[in-house]
């Protein structure tokens, strides 16, 4: 984007395709951070002169418009923040879209209606999605990604339309990659990664590269009964994914051989049932051993002992890698395991990151002062499949 700075941009139509895919309660906007993450790209961008067309998808519509997904919301905080009008139109590629965009002077910023809204934002058909950004790219004179929570997604607005403009990547998208880097090209070791989050199925490939990269792997949250289960242990009524099963047993003795220190949790906090959210009225946790879980109850974050154990393995850690919660964080019953990591990683004097997504929020919500860590990444799916060291989509056709 300096690049594009230097050769001046006044007067242009810049296409920014951020991600502001942030977590709504209704209409309100329950953590901003995507939003901030975005502000100096578009912030120089408008300084500069430029006529600022920011695009996003959020949620998940049917690529049909929704209501309920509308960027609305989050144009009207981006606008906040940046202290500014920001014109907000009513589709992506339509009327409102071609005028709201015509009506802009130098220096003002405007969103469009959210792209999947649109069914040739996510097709599988290339013609279709070729067809979508076709539109798109009638709206603007220049492309900059900086969504990079969606850079792991083959979509017109993240792939096709930078081949139909002259493209740029943003700040965010420069920074997340430089920090992802650390990680994987000559990470300093002891290199400890923690994983947490309920789906074991979402963690596996990168448990299969980190096999061979990391020094430890700390289990945690829903996916780590799947790896109790792996063990023979009794896991109650516990989340798991018995499909899973012979795959987790493979990984836990790669982990042997390799001299991978693959830690699990020795003891869980259980309760009969999961707990009502809305609620948050406090259960009545019992915490038991993690390799003799009684029947009827399930696990519902790691235990005090294993909160200990967590924090030793990472108190030595040069380089830490964090991604998904260990507990239902959102309750309070169950926050102290993951309050305890994020605490584990301020008190680290290596470089620490937080993939995206829910420990992010989490490390917000549980009221962490984010500027302590290395770097809070944006992207959940992309840091992961980043370091899956897959080729992300949204990537490729900004280095092209
Ligand atoms: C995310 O939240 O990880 C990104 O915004 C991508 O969203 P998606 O998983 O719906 O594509």
């Amino acid at each position: 984007i300096d690049e594009l700075l230097s050769e001046g941009v006044a007067g242009k139509r810049v296409f920014v395709r951020a991600d502001l895919n942030v977590p709504l309660d209704g209409t309100t906007i329950t953590d901003d951070g995507r939003i901030r993450a975005v502000l100096p790209t578009v912030k120089a961008l408008a300084d500069a002169g430029a006529r600022v067309v920011v695009a996003s998808h959020l949620g998940r519509p049917k690529g049909a418009p929704d209501p309920a997904f509308s960027l609305a919301p989050a144009a009207a905080r981006l606008g906040e923040l940046l202290g500014a009008d920001v014109a907000f139109a009513t589709d992506t590629v339509g009327e409102s879209a071609a005028s709201t965009v015509a009506g802009l002077a130098d220096g003002q910023v405007a969103v469009v209606e959210n792209l999947r809204f649109n069914a040739g934002e996510t097709s599988k058909d290339d013609a279709e999605r070729g067809a979508f950004a076709d539109q798109l790219a009638a709206l603007a004179d220049v492309y900059v990604g900086d969504g990079f929570g969606a850079v792991h997604r083959k979509h017109a607005s993240v792939f096709d339309l930078p081949a139909r403009l002259p493209h740029y990547a943003g700040y965010l998208i420069a920074t997340e990659v430089g920090v992802l880097r650390k990680l994987t090209d000559d990470v300093k070791r002891p290199y400890v990664v923690a994983l947490g989050g309920a789906k074991v199925s979402d963690k596996l490939a990168v448990i299969d590269q980190l096999l061979g990269k990391a020094d430890r792997i700390l289990i945690g949250g829903g996916m780590a009964y799947t790896f109790l289960k792996a063990k023979g242990y009794e896991i109650g009524s516990s989340l798991v994914q018995e499909d899973q099963v012979p795959v987790v047993q493979e990984y836990l003795e790669r982990a042997e051989k390799s001299g991978v220190e693959l830690v699990l949790p020795v003891d869980t906090l259980v309760a009969d049932e999961f707990p009502d959210m809305k609620a948050k009225a406090p259960g009545n946790p019992e915490n038991v051993a993690a390799d003799a879980i009684p029947a009827g109850k399930m696990g519902l974050d790691i235990g005090p002992e294993t909160r200990k154990l967590y924090a030793s393995k990472l108190a030595d850690a040069a380089t830490v890698f964090w991604n998904g919660p260990m507990g239902v964080f959102e309750h309070p019953d169950y926050a102290e395991g993951t309050k305890a990591v994020a605490q584990a990683l301020l008190d680290s004097p290596g470089f620490t990151v937080v993939g995206g997504g829910d420990s992010a929020a989490a490390v917000r919500t549980l009221g962490f002062d984010e500027q302590a860590f290395g770097h809070i990444s944006t992207g959940g799916g992309a840091s992961l499949e980043y370091l899956e060291g897959k080729t992300l989509p949204g990537l490729a056709a900004l280095e092209d």
